[in-house]
């Protein structure tokens, strides 16, 4: 029997024109630059304009990935969304990215699983792909978190960016995606949550801001990124040094550090984006990956550990051979 697997044969990723500094947000709230570089190493972030929607950015990030991949729209059978900041409640921002890709015939849908989102895709992507339901599969995710952010409070909207990025995956005989990993646990909804107040019963008081209690957040990050690391290389039966690169979400300098000092990594084997991007969730692993690919840092055959943390909690991880 031939063994199928998910490779990946293009990329792309989109990032709002207007940048947003530390010094901006330090006329806003009680901070400064270098507090908010040596606690999170953000400096910059991008933030979406008035017309722009996660449908509007994810529509470039793919068609970025299709032309890299060199097919058609046409021929892809499955469109997945991570998205926190969809369009509309309904249809799905991945029905609108069908729409505006021009395909008739695919199915699409979004899912919700706050930064851990586009490892959450990729998993699924891999087990359609795997099972022979899919072969083309476009992963997208989109965020617009600076509309979700509440600019008064320091402790979050020094993190957050807008952004999308993108992967087209192809079913192939050959290794490409060894494994992915994905875990929730449902019961840290206080930690980190965002209401939705025209929805929500029980918090109709509530703003529709980003609410989190980062210190806490953070420490259960670092632990939980840690034995994720140990749970995807001994599904593999690998050792730390047969990973090249780890591509990480880029939620916090520190956090990125922990997980690469506990796969004794250098940090010249992690692929960072987010000095420039801040946290953008669910786009935030895909963009990385965009950037290391097309810059040609990751080479075809080198084994690539792509990880992520959000909220939920939700966490994950993917282990690919590119
Ligand atoms: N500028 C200056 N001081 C600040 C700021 C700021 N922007 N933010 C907080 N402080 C203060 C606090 O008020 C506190 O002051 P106090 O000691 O007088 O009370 C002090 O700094 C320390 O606060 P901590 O919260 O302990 O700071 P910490 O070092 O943990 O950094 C941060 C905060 C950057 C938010 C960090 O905790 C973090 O990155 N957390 C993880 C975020 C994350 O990974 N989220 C998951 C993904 S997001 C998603 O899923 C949507």
């Amino acid at each position: 029997m031939t063994i199928r697997c998910a490779k990946i044969i293009g990329t792309g990723g989109y990032l709002p024109e207007t940048v947003r500094t530390n010094e901006e947000i330090s006329q806003r709230v009680d901070t400064s630059d270098s507090w908010i570089v040596e606690r999170t190493g953000i400096k910059t972030r991008r933030i979406a304009g008035a017309e722009e929607t996660a449908s509007s950015m994810a529509e470039i990030a793919a068609k970025q990935a299709i032309e890299m991949a060199g097919i058609e729209a046409g021929e892809i059978d499955l469109i997945i969304i991570a998205t926190g900041t969809p369009d509309r409640v309904y249809p799905s921002t991945a029905c609108l990215l069908q729409q505006r890709l021009g395909i008739q015939n695919c199915v699409s849908f979004d899912i919700q699983a706050a930064c851990s989102g586009s490892i959450f895709a990729l998993s699924i992507a891999d087990q359609y792909i795997k099972s022979g339901a899919a072969d083309k599969v476009l992963i997208v995710g989109s965020e617009i978190c600076s509309r979700l952010v509440d600019w008064t409070d320091r402790g979050t909207c020094i993190l957050f960016g807008d952004g999308a990025g993108a992967v087209l995956l192809d079913s192939t005989n050959e290794p490409g995606i060894l494994s992915t990993h994905i875990h929730s646990d449902g019961a840290f909804e206080d930690l980190l949550y965002c209401p939705n107040p025209q929805v929500s019963a029980k918090n109709n008081d509530e703003r529709g801001v980003i609410k989190m209690k980062g210190n806490e957040v953070f420490k259960v990050a670092v632990n939980t990124l840690g034995r994720i690391v140990d749970e995807t290389l001994a599904a593999n039966g690998l050792d730390k040094s047969d990973v090249d690169w780890l591509v990480p979400h880029q939620a916090n300098i520190r956090i990125i550090a922990a997980t690469a000092r506990k796969l004794k990594m250098s940090m010249d084997q992690v692929v960072l984006t987010l000095e420039n991007q801040g946290n953008t969730s669910s786009a935030s692993v895909l963009l990385a990956l965009n950037e290391a690919l097309r810059d040609q840092r990751i080479k075809r055959g080198q084994i690539i550990l792509l990880e992520a943390f959000g909220a939920g909690f939700t966490w994950g991880s993917a282990l690919i051979k590119y």
